[in-house]
């Protein structure tokens, strides 16, 4: 069902591609997560791959897979290690897409033994994780094209250009949460994306597949 051939656009190009939730362990038994199911992150990897581009995943748990074997996939369960497998990959990479939904708060402490029902109420104390986006435009180089995501609910467009400037991004896709046929979980989506000198796409609703083409667009006119 898939392509069956390649292009070869993206010849001798490395992509990191992050995707999925994060979760977090509270103990043995339980973990903190999200909705996200992966599929943008996934629907990228092999827009990337069609297009002749050597693909690196790097994803949460999701049932996903790949349409290829040769896409290179790491699976990582929480934030930290996400964080991990991106710093160590990224020097050797040239083009970054960040679209996995990373917990921004993980628990203090990880209980080694199931944590039992014996207090009425039950505080838990979390700590920010790391921000990979921020962390890999901190040491990025100017052949390296660096893409985030946003989730924005209110100022859309001024909090999304607030990150692509925090997290020193060259470009940021702002999730539309405008139409019910956008977001998480579901097939379909709505983006627009940003540089620092404003809008530079908008899309319809579509399937993630094809918002997933017109991003690989997008990013293909940036790349020398
Ligand atoms: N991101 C990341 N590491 C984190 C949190 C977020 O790499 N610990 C990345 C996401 O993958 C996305 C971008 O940062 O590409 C923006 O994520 P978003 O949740 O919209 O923004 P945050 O910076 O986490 O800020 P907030 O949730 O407070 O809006
Ligand atoms: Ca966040």
């Amino acid at each position: 069902a898939h392509h069956f051939f390649r292009t070869n656009e993206f010849a001798g190009k490395k992509v990191l591609i992050t995707a999925g939730p994060t979760y977090e362990p509270l103990d043995p038994v339980r973990f903190i997560g999200n909705h996200s199911s992966g599929k943008m992150g996934f629907a990228l990897a092999n827009a990337f791959y069609e297009r002749g581009a050597e693909v690196l995943m790097v994803a949460g748990p999701t049932d996903l897979q790949t349409h290829n074997a040769d896409i290179q996939l790491i699976g990582v369960k929480t934030a930290q290690e996400m964080y991990e497998a991106c710093m160590q990959h990224f020097a050797a990479t040239d083009i970054a897409v960040l679209a996995a939904a990373v917990a921004d708060y993980s628990p203090a402490e990880v209980a080694p033994q199931k944590i039992k029902k014996t207090e009425e109420t039950f505080t838990l104390s979390l700590v920010k994780t790391k921000d990979i986006l921020k962390s890999l435009g901190g040491v990025k180089k100017d052949h390296q094209l660096l893409v985030g995501f946003a989730l924005e609910t209110n100022d859309e467009e001024a909090n999304a250009q607030k990150k692509l400037a925090a997290k020193n991004a060259d470009l940021i896709v702002l999730n539309s949460l405008r139409n019910k046929n956008a977001g998480f979980g579901i097939d379909t989506n709505q983006v627009s994306i940003f540089d620092k000198s404003g809008v530079v796409y908008e899309s319809e609703v579509k399937t993630k597949e094809d918002i997933a083409r017109d991003i690989v667009n997008v990013i293909s006119k940036r790349m020398v």
